[in-house]
């Protein structure tokens, strides 16, 4: 199985929803964990180069070739991160997914990237958003939230923001941001909608 992570926008929140998928999937007894890094920029396989997740394998496939192959020929459970602005690399992750996850901000402007890349889907994929560094009780949420409900886009998680999970592979994994991405993995791999 296949979980993408993918929005068409940088720094919403990819490499970081892609890491603690993996190490939510280990933590459920998911063996082995594929990590499949798409991105040139190499956040997340930096990221585990820097701080190994025990039970994720990572490997860095940053064309359309390389990410169909490590897409296809492993067993088991991928989680894959994705480049922003490369929709050739991104359009060929999604042809071999099984569910996709799309990281978002709160806010109007980050509504049209989450758009731009529903639009690259091909509907029976499952496919969920997460709300990424959300302020819990803020007007912004409670806003965003409305507009994905009115559009009847899934929301597969709210992550709400923490220096923890900002500190990236500078820290360990932070334990309440495991619990809330183990949420969002439970409802990819159902496919729930
Ligand atoms: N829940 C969160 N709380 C605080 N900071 C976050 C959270 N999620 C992501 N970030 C931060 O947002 C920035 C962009 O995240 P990143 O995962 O690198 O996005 P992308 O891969 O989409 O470019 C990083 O500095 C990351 O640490
Ligand atoms: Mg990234």
């Amino acid at each position: 199985m296949n979980i993408v992570v993918s929005n068409v926008k940088g720094g919403v929140g990819k490499s970081t929803t892609a890491i603690y998928l993996s190490a939510a999937a280990v933590l459920r007894g998911y063996d082995p964990v594929l990590l499949i890094d798409a991105d040139r920029q190499a956040s997340s396989a930096e990221w585990i180069e820097e701080r190994p997740i025990e039970g994720v394998t990572m490997v860095e496939a940053p064309s359309e070739r390389t990410v169909t192959r490590a897409m296809t020929r492993h067993e088991g459970l991928a989680i894959v991160d994705t480049p922003p602005g490369d929709e050739r690399i991104v359009k060929a992750a999604i042809a071999s997914a099984d569910a996709i996850v799309i990281p978002t901000r709160v806010g109007g402007v980050e509504i049209s990237r989450v758009l731009a890349t529903l639009e690259m889907l091909t509907p029976k994929i499952p496919h969920g958003i997460v709300i990424c560094a959300a302020r819990l009780g803020t007007n912004d949420l409670e806003e965003t939230i409305a507009w994905w409900n009115e559009q009847k886009v899934p929301i597969w998680g709210i992550i709400p923001e923490r220096v923890g999970i900002a500190a990236g592979h500078e820290a360990r994994l932070y334990r309440e941001g495991l619990d809330e991405y183990d949420t969002v993995l439970g409802r990819a791999l159902r496919g729930k909608r």
